[in-house]
């Protein structure tokens, strides 16, 4: 995710981005910084005070940052002024739902209430040659500029309204960011769990057949709902069992011992029983290791049942025929596995909740494998 958080000057945009630095250890990058580096180094003629020759000029660059960063599924944020309005004009569709966009301005009772302090604050952080022209009326055309050229296009503006906005943290910003539902995938605000879900994009980079980062990400999300359920299960060691399940799978990696799942638990400073534990839950997901046995922990349970929700119902169907395209097999050949494997899966769920779940889903695909049998004679029961 890249967050880009631009807005009025001494609004506070780069102490937001370094809270959110240190809490979500997201890195950031200061337009400011860019700008000057820029400049110092005699790579542009423009001066500090060309502003709007500036943001023609550092955008382009910017904007190229943040695809880049997209492409390679890093997290980011890019704080600073110098982006226009129509920001998103400047990204192909794709990118968008991975980028998200605050604007902070001050209302004009603030600026009433507080424009000594925003004076102050301005010559403190920057020493502007021209802070003696910086007047109230001049604040309030600047941020109604911001407010209106953002909001007439649809964009989170945040006014700031009281001094509070700077001590309350920014743990509920961060919540509207996130839960944007434009993009699901993003909307764990955990950083243990941030941390989780990127580690196994990076593991599973070129991976598309079905055992890739957006499955475990769905099976996270299936144990949690399960969990819910079970007030016996640990949720945390649900959580990181079900992200890291497939961290080891032996048909994409040939490592031993949990290997690179071990690796990420021991970064992140679980070890010992907890760890263990962990291990203890992913290695009892797997169909063909464990058939007819029943993990010994709740959490295991919890982990498999989620596991196994994902091979079946729609899903499970886009599943087994892309893997399937990706490994040379007929449409007769997936069929097949329906029998051998996932029409058998709703029985051996260990939960009351994944039970539930599972039935919609064996209806959908036995109604899916019937209308297939009609239109086109496969029928797997008859081969
Ligand atoms: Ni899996």
């Amino acid at each position: 995710m890249v967050i880009i958080i631009t807005g009025a000057s001494h609004t506070g945009k780069t102490l937001l981005a370094q809270r959110m630095l240190e809490k979500y250890r997201y890195p950031y990058l200061s337009v400011d910084h860019l700008k000057m580096g820029l400049i110092r180094s005699g790579n542009t003629a423009l001066t500090p005070y060309d502003d709007e020759a500036l943001t023609g000029y550092l955008w382009p660059i910017v904007c190229g940052m943040i695809k880049t960063a997209t492409e390679n599924r890093q997290d980011l944020i890019v704080e600073g002024c110098y982006v226009p309005f129509d920001w998103r004009g400047s990204f192909p569709e794709e990118y968008l739902p991975h980028i998200r966009f605050i604007c902070l301005a001050f209302t004009e009772g603030y600026i009433d209430a507080h424009f000594e302090e925003i004076r102050a604050h301005a010559c403190a952080i920057e020493a502007r040659l021209f802070v003696d022209d910086l007047t109230k009326e001049g604040v309030k055309a600047e941020n109604r500029r911001y407010l209106e050229g953002f909001s007439q296009r649809g964009e989170n503006v945040v006014m700031i309204d009281s001094p509070a906005f700077y001590t309350g943290g920014t743990a509920a910003l961060w919540e509207r960011l996130s839960s944007d539902p434009a993009d699901p995938a993003e909307e764990e605000a955990d950083p243990l769990i941030e941390d989780a879900r990127r580690y196994i994009e990076r593991l599973f980079m070129n991976d598309r057949g079905g055992h890739d980062a957006a499955h475990s990400l769905r099976v996270y999300r299936n144990a949690m709902e399960i969990a819910s359920g079970e007030p016996g299960c640990d949720k945390s060691i649900a959580a990181l069992a079900a992200l890291l399940h497939d961290a080891d799978d032996h048909k994409l990696f040939s490592t031993e011992n949990n290997y690179n799942a071990r690796a990420f638990l021991t970064e992140h400073g679980i070890e010992g029983g907890e760890a263990e534990r962990i291990v203890d839950a992913i290695n009892s997901v797997s169909f063909s290791r464990n058939r007819g046995r029943t993990p010994g922990t709740i959490e295991g349970r919890v982990v498999q049942d989620a596991d196994r929700l994902d091979a079946i119902g729609a899903v499970g169907i886009a599943r087994t025929f892309a893997y399937g395209g990706g490994h040379g097999r007929s449409i007769e050949g997936s069929v097949e596995h329906f029998y051998d494997k996932l029409l058998l899966l709703k029985d051996l769920m260990n939960t009351d909740a994944a039970k539930t779940l599972a039935e919609s889903r064996h209806a959908f695909m036995e109604a899916f494998l019937e209308e297939l049998a009609f239109e086109t004679g496969i029928s797997g029961k008859s081969l």
